[in-house]
This record gives structure tokens, C-alpha cells and sequence, in this order.
């Protein structure tokens, strides 16, 4: 067998199994998937490892390696830089850090061109090129004129226009932030976007076709998701619902949740010596829940959490607003439940914990029964509860 046949084999073996999934539905789709040669895309790439006593490493895979070819069309997400800068080249051995990009995996991004429901002749605007896998589905079914496609970093960009090159493959390619969507293209009848946002970008809104449909996955700081599917009308408002499935991207680089230093850290538990101490009605481990987690931070979307333990003593988390400084803490009591200090000026366990009451009060609907509306300023998340909307408004 020739490496060619090979390759369309694999090619083949991964339509089939996304058709199998439920996640490629089209001929349309199942064509461009067919065609698309991902391992272009994906010369090197990093393998999750998880070590014990080391947690979470990332080792570098390369074309050298026997098990690369069958790996590039495996329907994984393949990470291909970490903390926005190391890439699989610069990697002796197993790493740690944050991926801040990757070869999403086949059969998400299909599912969402199928959500999307990208029809021919339709022109898409994609945030967050990547490797260039996806644009390069787009180009296959679409044609390159009518996929403009935008990545941040440039470095990645450069590695995405090359292989979309060497695959043949011509889209309009922009280096930048796509939060600002790119007007030279416009109008666009579709807008996906392969990276979350906290708040959906008035400029895609402005530069879309009236009846335009946007997918994109919200996200805040507390590790919440949800993907939203919207319709833009002819006043640059947009509206949809949220899908079902867990689906999480990285956030968009200029809607990353700041770094907090040691320093603000300290004057927060400084901050909690003179705390107002509770029993609290809801425990951390909302934030654990994949719903939960989405409603706290549509009641607080300005916080962060982070769990920490001082000198072998409980796990302790720690709720911060970044905006107002307000500090709270959850710490477990020996019987079961939480203790909840809180101090400064707010109280953002009583707000999480409004919210999540209402949310279980009316059964804890799923992320499905949310909806979204948006006009790039204000944004409104509701679900309908037996006493009418339960909704959340932010700017
Ligand atoms: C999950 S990866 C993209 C996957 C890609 N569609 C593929 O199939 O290979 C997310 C990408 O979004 C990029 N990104 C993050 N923030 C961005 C922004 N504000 N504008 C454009 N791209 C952004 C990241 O650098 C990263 O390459």
C-alpha cells in the first residue's frame, strides 16, 4: 500500500466513525472530511500523559514517531502549543503548562458546522484558525473565497497559512484579534468560533448578514461553558439557545480571567480576618457542576475561584471579584457542609448562592432550556422557570 492509499484510508476510517458518532450528518461534510488531509495540519503535537505524583504533562509526538500518521486522524483534540509559546519542537520529553491551541477534534468540529447548518455559497468568518484544520473543511466545502478566517497568535498563524498552502488551500487568513471579526470580508452569513468568549463581540453582530447564525461556546471565570447557537436580525441584535453535550474552548486571549498576584491574594485573606461568617446554603462543588458552574458565573461574572490549602489543612476556595475586590471563602466543617466567610465590598457567595437556589428551585434545567440574547452590549441569559424567566443581564 502506498502512503497515499494509506492515508485516504485513514481518511475514510474517521468519516466513518464520525457517521457513526451522529456527528457528521451530510454528504456535504463527510466529503470535505474525506478529502481534508489533517495530518498536514498536524505535524507535531503534544499527547496528554497523566503522571502520578506529577500530575498532567504534555508529550511531544512527531512525524518520526511509528504511532504519528494513525494519531493525526484520531478523533482527538490535539494540543499544539502550551502557555502561548512552547510547541512539541522545543520539548525534549514531557512537559507541563496550559494549551493555548490546538487541532480541535474532528468530530466536534463537524458536529458544529453541521449545528451551524452552513449551506453552499454561504460566507463564514471562523475565530480561532488554529492549525487550520477547520478552515480547511470550510475551503472543501465552500470554496476558499468564502472562508475568512482569523487567529491571535501570530506564530500559530503562520504554521496554519503554510499547511493550508501545502493542502492547497487559499482562504482569506487575518492575523489579529478576532473579538474585532474582520470588516474587510463582511457581510457573513455564518460566524463559529473555536475559542469561548465572555461576551459575544458587537463587531461580529455589525458585520453579519441579517439572519446570519453565530455558534460559539460562552465561557466566564469560573470554568463555566455553554455553547450558543444565535441568529443575528437586521438590527445587529442576536438571539438563540444554548445546545446540549459539554463542550469547553480556550477563552479568547483578550476575555482571559487576569492573573492574580501573591499580593492581592494576601490582602484578600487579610480582607477575611474580619469576615461575616455563615453556614452556607450551597458548597463549592457547584462549581463542579457543569450547569452550576455556568449559573454562579452568570451571577458573578467578574469573579475567580481558586481552591488552596495551607499546611496540610482542608482544601479551602477562595472567590475573588476582580472588579470590587470583594473576597469570599467556603471552608468544609468536620460534620459535612461549608463554613462561608465574606468581606469587602459585596458579598459574592450570597449572590452565587441566590442564583443557584432559583436554578434548583425550578429542578436544575439543564443547559438546554437557556437562551441568549445579545446585542454586543448588554447580554441576557434566562431559562424559563414554572414562575416565569429567571434571567441574568451583564455589560
Ligand atoms: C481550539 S484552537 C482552534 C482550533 C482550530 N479551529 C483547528 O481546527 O485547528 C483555538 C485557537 O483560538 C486562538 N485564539 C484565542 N483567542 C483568539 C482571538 N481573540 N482571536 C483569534 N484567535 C484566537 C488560539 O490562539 C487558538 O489557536
Amino acid at each position: 500500500m502506498t502512503e497515499d492509499e494509506r492515508v485516504a484510508g485513514l481518511r475514510q476510517a474517521l468519516a466513518d466513525e464520525l457517521e457513526r458518532a451522529g456527528d457528521l450528518r451530510s454528504r456535504e461534510w463527510r466529503r470535505a472530511v474525506e478529502r481534508v488531509p489533517r495530518h498536514l495540519f498536524v505535524p507535531e503535537f503534544f499527547e496528554r500523559t497523566d503522571i502520578p505524583d506529577r500530575g498532567t504533562l504534555w508529550a511531544p509526538v512527531r512525524r518520526d514517531d511509528d504511532r504519528w500518521l494513525d494519531l493525526a486522524y484520531r478523533d482527538e483534540t490535539w494540543v499544539t502549543q502550551l502557555d502561548r509559546h512552547l510547541t512539541p519542537r522545543d520539548a525534549a520529553g514531557p512537559v507541563g503548562g496550559d494549551p493555548t491551541s490546538s487541532s480541535t477534534m474532528p468530530g466536534l468540529v463537524v458536529r458544529m458546522l453541521e449545528d451551524l447548518d452552513v449551506t453552499d455559497g454561504a460566507s463564514v468568518l471562523e475565530i480561532g484558525t488554529g492549525t487550520g484544520y477547520s478552515t480547511a473543511l470550510m475551503c472543501e466545502r465552500l470554496g476558499d473565497g468564502s472562508v475568512t478566517s482569523i487567529e491571535v497568535d501570530p506564530c500559530i498563524a503562520a504554521n496554519a497559512a503554510a499547511a493550508l498552502r501545502r493542502a492547497g488551500y487559499a482562504p482569506n487568513l487575518v492575523v489579529g484579534d478576532g473579538l474585532d471579526g474582520d470588516a474587510g470580508h463582511a457581510p457573513y452569513d455564518r460566524i463559529i468560533a473555536t475559542c469561548s468568549v465572555r461576551t459575544i463581540p458587537r463587531a461580529w453582530l455589525v458585520q453579519a448578514r441579517p439572519g446570519a447564525r453565530v455558534l460559539v461556546t460562552v465561557t466566564g471565570w469560573l470554568g463555566g461553558y455553554g455553547l450558543a447557537l444565535l441568529e443575528v436580525d437586521g438590527d445587529g441584535v442576536a438571539e438563540g439557545r444554548f445546545l446540549p453535550g459539554t463542550i469547553s474552548f480556550m477563552v479568547a486571549r483578550p476575555q482571559a480571567a487576569p492573573v492574580i498576584g501573591d499580593e492581592r491574594w494576601g490582602a484578600a485573606f487579610e480582607a477575611l480576618a474580619d469576615a461575616e461568617v455563615r453556614r452556607a446554603a450551597v458548597g463549592p462543588d457547584v462549581l463542579r457542576d457543569w450547569t452550576g458552574a455556568f449559573v454562579a458565573q452568570l451571577a458573578v461574572p467578574t469573579v475567580v475561584a481558586q481552591r488552596m490549602r495551607v499546611d496540610g489543612g482542608p482544601w479551602v476556595e477562595y472567590c475573588l471579584d476582580t472588579a470590587s475586590g470583594a473576597v469570599a471563602s467556603l471552608t468544609p466543617e468536620r460534620g459535612g457542609g461549608w463554613t462561608v466567610r465574606q468581606a469587602g465590598p459585596g458579598r459574592v457567595w450570597d449572590d452565587v448562592e441566590a442564583a443557584v437556589l432559583r436554578w434548583r428551585d425550578a429542578g436544575s434545567p439543564p443547559q438546554e432550556r437557556f437562551r441568549i440574547r445579545t446585542d454586543g452590549r448588554v447580554r441576557s441569559v434566562w431559562f424559563d422557570g414554572a414562575d416565569g424567566p429567571v434571567s441574568w443581564a451583564s455589560s
